[in-house]
């Protein structure tokens, strides 16, 4: 079976739930402690395997781009400087993994985002990473769905349970758990953000996938569906008809760092992993005790 060896982070959509912050600059650029979110993704995928990481980007996202680009200039200054620990950060971006664009001239959907990066992708199969979904695991979330990928020849996307009420805001999944390992799940039902009367359970799809490459036809047979967007959702719900789909439950805490909240509870997260910094909010907690009138 072919390694997976590629992953597509979708950047190109407008971050509406971050706005005003999002107005001028990529949600994705918005730093979990010290390094732009979507850092941590890439950090993941090249802990997962990953060697070719191919951003879709849109208008306005170009400092994405040069994030992971080399800072000749920078990188002099802060080598005259003596500064090595901050050369070495400055540095890795720019070489975790080999790095494509390609660009989404319009919104029309997650679905067409995917689309978007089929001539880079090409006849393989390949990670879908969201760059919203953090994922804080032992063993990276991707590696998870990849070994399933390999053992079951099925296209995989990760879940999680989810309390009933908040199934509408998230793709749902039903199915049948695996004889041998309890976090599999044989999909046979997916529908995208459902009234919450009408979800087949509270099993929601996390943004990491692992595609077979056949998906890209699945995708050119899509029809705009809720929002009026190519919804990645539909086509895998037809993909699975034919070919078969897995879920798995995987280890780990993900944080949705699109929404506000989840973004300060992520950064809450990566911030106890620094002394300094994480002595810093106790002290202040301890206090500030309750909410803030100002
Ligand atoms: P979302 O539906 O969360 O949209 O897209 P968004 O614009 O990023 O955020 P909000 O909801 O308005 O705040 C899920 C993922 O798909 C990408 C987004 O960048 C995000 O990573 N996406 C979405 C695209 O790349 N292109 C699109 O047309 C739509």
């Amino acid at each position: 079976m072919a390694k997976v060896r590629k992953a597509v982070i979708p950047a190109a959509g407008m971050g509406t739930r971050f706005l005003p912050a999002t107005k001028a600059i990529a949600k994705e650029m918005l730093p979990i402690v010290n390094k732009p979110s979507i850092q941590l993704i890439v950090e993941e995928a090249a802990a997962s395997g990953i060697e070719e990481v191919i951003v879709i980007t849109g208008r306005g996202k170009t400092e994405i781009v040069d994030h992971f680009d080399a800072h000749p200039q920078l990188e002099e200054t802060l080598r005259r400087a003596g500064k090595e620990a901050l050369l070495r950060e400055v540095i890795l971006p720019s070489q975790m993994v080999k790095i494509a664009t390609a660009r989404q001239q319009r919104p029309l959907g997650l679905g067409h985002a995917i689309l978007c990066a089929r001539h880079l992708v090409g006849d393989e199969p390949f990670a879908v990473f969201l760059p919203d979904d953090l994922v804080d695991a032992v063993r990276p979330c991707a590696r998870q769905l990849i070994d399933v990928f390999e053992s079951t020849g099925k296209s995989v996307v990760a879940l999680m349970n989810v309390p009933r009420e908040e199934t509408s805001a998230y793709g749902i999944a039903a199915g049948t758990l695996d004889a041998k390992d309890p976090r599999i799940v044989h999909v046979h039902t997916m529908v995208e953000k459902p009234p919450v009367d009408d979800a087949p359970s509270t099993l929601a799809i996390v943004g990491r996938y692992v595609l077979d490459p056949s998906v890209f036809s699945y995708l050119t047979r899509t029809n705009p569906g809720r929002g009026d967007e190519i919804q990645l959702t539909d086509a895998l719900a037809a993909m699975m008809v034919e070919r078969g789909l897995c879920g798995y439950l995987f280890e780990g805490n993900r944080f949705d760092a699109g929404d506000v909240t989840g973004y300060l509870l992520a950064n809450l997260n990566w911030a106890r992993r620094v002394p300094r910094i994480w002595a810093a909010i106790e002290q202040y907690v301890a206090a500030h005790p309750g909410s803030s009138r100002r």
